[in-house]
């Protein structure tokens, strides 16, 4: 697993090119980003609307904030021009398909993978105390995963570990969590973590790229 200290994550103010060997992986504060309603479309203005909770609807708006902003940079269009669909298991993707994305928050932080020519899924978890760990890790874990998960120790850690490996795999290939399982070797697979969370970034088809960390400036 790649450990990421602050400074391996390059702030930049605009997204680097991106070619079709490379994974984009950004990272930000869910509270630090700007909430701009007026970007997101009717399907995402329905969604804040129906968020009664303030912290949930904030949460939202600024995830969606952020991904338009980048994706309107990586395609050289207005953030409100950004076509997003969700399919039936939930994925939201670009709807001329010419760039893949996927997103996941915890504990308040965000990251979003951006990948071109590839699919991409990436979970991060932020770690808790999880009553009834043992139970929680055989419900979730198909079997080849909890014994391995015990043979290293049946740990907290462990399982965010083997929980996010999972969770990035089912969402690189947008099947949902209870679905058909995606078995590991069939996409490329990266853990890493940061002083503040346990994450795994997959990508399909499997082959050698190169993972950017990136956080924006502005
Ligand atoms: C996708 C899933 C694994 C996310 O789990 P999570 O750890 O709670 O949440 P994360 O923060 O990591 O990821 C959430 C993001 O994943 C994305 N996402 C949702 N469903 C997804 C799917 N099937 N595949 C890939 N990504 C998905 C969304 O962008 C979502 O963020 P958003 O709600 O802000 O748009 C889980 O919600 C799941 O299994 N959903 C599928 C449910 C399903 O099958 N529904 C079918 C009918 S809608």
């Amino acid at each position: 697993m790649q450990t990421l200290a602050p400074k391996d994550w390059v702030r930049t103010p605009a997204p680097p090119s991106l070619t079709n060997d490379e994974l984009h992986v950004w990272h930000a504060p869910l509270s630090g980003l700007p909430c701009k309603e007026e970007w997101l479309d009717e399907v995402e203005r329905r969604r804040l609307a129906r968020l009664s909770d303030q912290r949930a609807h904030d949460a939202f708006c600024a995830n969606r904030t952020l991904l338009r902003r980048l994706l309107g940079d990586y395609l050289g269009c207005s953030p409100t021009a950004v076509s997003i669909a969700v399919n039936a298991q939930g994925r939201p993707q670009l709807i001329d398909g010419s760039l893949d994305f996927n997103l996941s928050h915890s504990g308040g932080h965000l990251l979003i993978a951006i990948a071109q020519g590839m699919k991409v899924g990436v979970d991060c978890e932020v770690p808790r105390p999880i009553r009834n760990l043992p139970a929680v890790a055989r419900r979730m874990f198909g079997t080849g995963e909890f014994e391995q998960w015990q043979r290293t120790g049946a740990t907290e850690t462990g399982f965010f570990e083997a929980w996010t490996d999972l969770e990035a795999r089912q969402k690189c290939l947008g099947e949902g969590l209870f679905a058909r399982r995606v078995p590991p070797h069939d996409v490329g697979r990266h853990p890493f973590r940061s002083e503040a969370f346990i994450a795994c970034l997959a990508w399909s088809p499997a082959r050698q790229v190169q993972i950017r960390f990136l956080q924006l400036t502005v």
